[in-house]
């Protein structure tokens, strides 16, 4: 956009159904899918703003030339792109940290990146008059480790030193950074630096969940204090300057001896004797769920972090539910409501909206801090006909009474998949990534695959998720009744259908907008830039066999949200998976997690240990990134 920011787009909604229908071949395929399902009733779902300039032009929003895919074990990017490391796994953070090495201890790891890197934040830091251009703090998530390339032994010889290595290595890193000669670099004794991991006692539960029966512990009685974030995926960032960390995938850590019965509602929740094999729990007791049931749910919450304040408190957000969190969206209404948009990353699980009680106000940032403490948590329901609605998770409301197994708010919140099940809520292809158009009310959510879908009976083919054994994936896009995030009404329709036009004719070849030159599997990570490019990462089978051919390794395109038009701009190294993207203020910096790659990239200690990273692409001609 040469700096120009665009407007909103004052699109009626119907046009944006319209075009997206017009232009998909797989509804003539006779799947489930059909254009009354896009057009039937939206009309009434959605009132539209007046409709009164174009919508910019792909051609406009993106001023590079779409690339190859690639198999090879390097970073690729369009002609006149760059990229340095900004930091990898095991890089000191913190003053007086040792360099990398894989012996390093537990104590090292302390004060180094973690493992893993996933959804990151950037906050330039504040001036007499504004912010720095050039300095920034940052929140880096760590989301989980890989034990085989983490200790000398390979993971076969654990001692307590080493579980507690790992438990280091997840979490959040913050340090400052600094642009120096156009280079951005760590800055290793910032004020601001910090490690927030699986060990650490800064967290607070807060909301409605708090002081719960169900959170309290033999550790702490008062239900309150937590030790640890882990599994730390996607992000999201408030507009009064808060970090959001989600805890994903926080079942795997703990364990039990075998033959231990669980119940219902750990199972809703995969806690297993078993859990990923990482075993902690002979070492760290907290782990062993036969012996203390409620430590599991004190994670798999929203974590809000002030990464300004070193010595606050890292505060979990219980009022927008637990579930597998991958990222949140966060938005305000236009009523002043803070709105949060979130998926639960698993096969038939669903994607929730939190509406916050009280009302932003600019330039309050104490009232603001409170807003994610109490609020209004729904889930979603996506009719065939393309409107949808939100189901309120509120105790007492809709069924959810103690005479239905819902006894208390408390039980709603921590148990949410179950609540969000019983009102009938839409299961989904594994939701991922949430992201809001900075300038208009559209939002979209990748559906990263489900190979359940169709075969399994709880998880039947619908239109928004319309394909069997669905290995690709899909984003779906949404718009708010009224413009209206508060709104409990809809208005969807499915933005891309991945897949592969070289090996598939049907709609497993992918909607219109995938063409032989575009094609990708699996989408993940997704956010917009403040010019509205929407960047997609995946997450995906980079096999590039059979139904993959000619997919390459894992990338990340650049989208224009309304025309549909998709473009290829970094192929990652092999193996990795690409996730995690800020942007400088001024659009001239990208930064994108390169995450699990294998030994061959970077390789910068030449030791043959694969480190995640974080890169930081420029325009060699210092323009705005994709512009
Ligand atoms: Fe952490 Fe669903 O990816
Ligand atoms: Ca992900
Ligand atoms: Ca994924």
């Amino acid at each position: 956009m040469n700096g120009e920011k665009p407007n909103d787009y004052p699109v009626e909604f119907e046009n944006v159904l319209a075009r997206a229908v017009s232009r998909r071949s797989f509804i003539k395929a006779g799947t489930a899918v059909g254009a009354t399902f896009y057009l039937g009733g939206v009309s009434s779902a959605v009132s539209a703003a007046t409709r009164t300039e174009q919508p910019p032009s792909y051609t406009t929003l993106m001023g590079f030339n779409n690339i190859a895919t690639s198999t090879a074990d390097t970073i690729t990017l369009p002609e006149g792109y760059s990229y340095e490391l900004l930091v990898q796994w095991g890089d000191p953070i913190l003053k007086d940290a040792p360099a990398f090495s894989v012996a390093n201890t537990a104590a090292d790891q302390l004060g180094q990146f973690g493992d893993n890197t996933d959804g990151m934040s950037m906050f330039h830091l504040p001036t007499a008059t504004g912010v720095d251009e050039n300095r920034a703090v940052f929140a880096v998530n760590s989301e989980y480790i890989n034990r085989e390339f983490m200790h000398t032994h390979k993971g076969e010889n654990m001692s307590a030193d080493d579980v507690k290595k790992e438990i280091y290595a997840h979490g959040v890193n913050i340090f400052e950074v600094e642009r120096k000669n156009g280079k951005w670099q760590v800055v290793k004794d910032g004020r601001l630096n910090r490690r927030l991991h699986g060990d650490a006692l800064d967290f607070e539960l807060t909301g409605p969940v708090r002081g719960s029966d169900l959170v309290k512990t033999a550790a702490d009685s008062s239900g309150t204090q937590v030790r640890g974030t882990l599994n730390n995926c996607g992000n999201g960032e408030t507009p009064w300057g808060t970090y959001l960390t989600c805890e994903e995938n926080f079942n795997g850590y703990f364990g039990a001896p075998e033959g231990t019965e669980m119940t219902d509602e750990q199972k809703a929740y995969g806690i297993s004797t078993e859990g990923f094999g990482y075993n902690w729990w002979p070492t760290e007791e907290r782990f062993n769920v036969a012996k203390h049931p409620n430590e599991p749910n004190r994670f798999g919450w929203v974590v809000e972090i002030d990464p300004m304040n070193p010595d606050s408190k890292a505060l979990k957000r219980t009022a927008m539910g637990r579930f597998k969190h991958e990222n949140a969206a966060l938005t305000i209404n236009k009523d002043g409501h803070a709105v949060a948009y979130m998926g639960d990353d698993e096969r038939g699980e669903f994607i929730y909206k939190f509406v916050s009680k009280d009302k932003y106000i600019e330039g309050n940032r104490a009232h603001n801090m409170t807003l994610l403490e109490e609020g209004t948590l729904y889930a979603a329901k996506f009719n065939d006909d393309g409107t949808g609605e939100w189901l309120e998770l509120t105790h007492g409301k809709n069924g959810l009474t103690a005479e239905n197994g819902f006894p208390s708010q408390d039980y709603v919140l921590v148990y949410a998949r179950i609540a969000a099940r019983y009102l009938g809520a839409t299961t989904m292809d594994r939701p991922e990534w949430v992201a809001c158009h900075p300038s208009s009310p559209m939002v979209f959510c990748t559906l990263t695959n489900n190979r359940h879908r169709g075969v399994r009976e709880e998880h039947p083919i619908n239109a928004v998720n319309p394909r069997m054994n669905n290995n690709f994936g899909q984003i779906v896009r949404w718009m708010p009744m009224n413009r209206d995030h508060s709104s409990t009404k809809f208005a969807w329709d499915l933005y891309v259908l991945a897949g592969n036009p070289t090996v598939f004719e049907d709609e497993y070849a992918g909607s219109d907008n995938i063409s032989k030159d575009n094609m990708f599997n699996s989408p993940d990570g997704l956010a917009f830039d403040a010019d509205g490019r929407m960047w997609i990462q995946t997450d995906g089978n980079y096999s590039n066999q059979g139904d993959f051919a000619g997919h390459g390794n894992n990338q990340m395109l650049c989208a224009d949200p309304v025309t549909g038009h998709i473009r290829r701009f970094l192929v990652g190294p092999q193996g990795c998976e690409v996730t995690g993207i800020a942007f400088s203020k001024d659009q001239r910096t990208a930064f994108v997690g390169i995450q699990h790659p294998t030994e061959g990239w970077p390789n910068t200690a030449k030791d043959g240990a694969p480190r995640s990273a974080v890169i930081a692409i420029t325009k060699d001609d210092g323009g705005i990134i994709g512009a």
